[in-house]
């Protein structure tokens, strides 16, 4: 990470303090952490949180294990899908175990491009400092993705890649809204996550009781279809939408 990495500290959704004759006056800030939502330190302290977690999850094997196999292809899709031009800055909101980092870093790398990572758990803002120490494109804001600190129309490209369902509906739709506003016109939002399969799909059967007991809020993406959780002036024409895995797996692309 290159010196824009600015760690945790000064990346907090700010209060301005005024301080008369100081630096404050012109919005010198007070550091107001984001706090770690209920949902994630409830139903999912045990993947995200425990230092353990860390050791556990932070493999590639793991990740593509809990993805029957299709976590290189599913990232792959991510990649392909990016229309960079040469110093493009593309948003990852929160952060995910295994290469998909490092392969966008990576990436982007070919393109003078950087990559921007938001997380709202500072163990993984850590982590992820430590995983992506040797790329000089990379800088991690510890930012809560409903309320994101990052002026409107930042990014060229916004990827969202298996957090929606993790949330519950209220969070889920604002962050699909800051991932929106972030991201500037003309540019895109990638969302890669889980969508009810086909009925022929064997893995509705697996799948369906193992979202249920560790995953509730990801039930809500096999009820409805993603766009249902945009806000209401998108329009159909900008979305596009693939699935894999006997539709097990979506990529949702949202042109702005
Ligand atoms: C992207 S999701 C799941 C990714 C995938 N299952 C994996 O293999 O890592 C996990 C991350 O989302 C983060 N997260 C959850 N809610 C968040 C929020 N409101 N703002 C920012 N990050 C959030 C968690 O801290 C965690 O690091």
């Amino acid at each position: 990470m290159n010196d824009d990495s600015r760690g945790i500290a000064e990346d907090y959704p700010y209060e301005v303090v005024d301080q008369p004759g100081t630096d404050a006056a012109i919005g010198a800030v007070s550091v107001v952490p984001p706090s770690i939502p209920d949902y994630l330190q409830d139903t999912y302290w045990w993947a995200y949180l425990h230092p353990k977690a860390l050791v556990f999850f932070e493999r590639e094997w793991v990740v593509n294990l809990i993805l029957w196999g299709n976590m290189h292809k599913l990232t792959r899709t991510v990649l392909d899908e990016m229309d960079l031009q040469p110093k493009s800055s593309v948003l990852q909101v929160a952060c995910v175990y295994g290469d998909f980092s490092n392969r966008l870093a990576s990436h982007l790398g070919q393109t003078q491009s950087r990559l921007s990572v938001v997380d709202v758990a500072p163990i993984q803002i850590g982590n992820i400092e430590k995983k992506l120490a040797a790329h000089d494109n990379v800088s991690a804001h510890h930012q809560d993705s409903t309320c994101m600190s990052f002026p409107n129309d930042s990014f060229d490209e916004t990827v969202v890649f298996f957090l929606l369902h993790e949330q519950p509906e209220d969070a889920r739709r604002k962050t699909v809204a800051e991932a929106i506003r972030v991201t500037k016109p003309g540019g895109r939002v990638i969302f890669v996550d889980y969508h009810g399969p086909k009925r022929s799909n064997p893995m509705r059967y697996v799948m369906k009781p193992i979202l249920a007991l560790l995953e509730p809020f990801a039930m809500d993406l096999w009820r409805e279809e993603l766009p249902a959780f945009m806000p209401a002036e998108i329009k159909a024409e900008q979305i596009s939408s693939d699935f894999y895995f006997g539709g097990l797996y979506q990529k949702v692309v949202l042109k702005l």
